[in-house]
C-alpha cells in the first residue's frame, strides 16, 4: 500500500499542470488522470505493468481504450469477472482521461 501510494504520488507530481481538454465536460488536468489511471494499477500492476495472471493494459491506443472499456460496460466482452462493473462506474470524459493517460498521450 505505501509503495503505491508514492506511486500515485510521483505520477501526479511530474504532471506539473498539463492541461487536456475533453470534449463539453471541461478540462481534465494531468493530474486528475493520472488519479483516475491509479485505481486500475491496483489490478493491472504498476503503470498497467501486471505482474500476475491479470492482463496489462500497456500498448493500447486511447480509441482501443475506449473502445474496450465502452465494450465492458455494455457487456459486450464474454467471460468478463469485474471489468464490466468497474467500467460502469465511470463516464466518457473519465474514461478519456483515463484512456489519454494509459496510451501515453499525455507525458
Ligand atoms: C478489481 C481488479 C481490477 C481493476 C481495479 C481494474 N481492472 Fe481491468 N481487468 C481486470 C480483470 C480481471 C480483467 C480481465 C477481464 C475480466 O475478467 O473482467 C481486466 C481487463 C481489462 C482490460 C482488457 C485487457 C485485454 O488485454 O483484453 C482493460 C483494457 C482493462 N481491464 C482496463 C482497466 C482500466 C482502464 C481500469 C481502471 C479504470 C481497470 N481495468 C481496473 C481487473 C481489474
Amino acid at each position: 500500500m505505501k509503495r503505491w501510494i508514492a506511486g500515485v504520488a510521483l505520477a501526479v507530481g511530474i504532471g506539473g499542470g498539463a492541461v487536456w481538454a475533453q470534449n463539453g465536460a471541461g478540462p481534465v488536468s494531468y493530474e486528475q488522470a493520472a488519479l483516475l489511471a491509479s485505481a486500475c494499477f491496483n489490478c493491472h500492476g504498476p503503470e498497467g505493468v501486471s505482474p500476475g495472471q491479470i492482463p496489462s493494459i500497456t500498448g493500447f491506443s486511447a480509441d482501443q481504450l475506449i473502445a474496450l472499456l465502452n465494450a465492458f460496460k455494455a457487456d459486450e466482452i464474454a467471460g468478463t469477472t469485474v471489468m464490466g462493473r468497474i467500467a460502469r462506474g465511470y463516464d466518457d470524459a473519465e474514461i478519456a482521461a483515463i484512456a489519454a493517460y494509459l496510451a501515453g498521450d499525455l507525458d
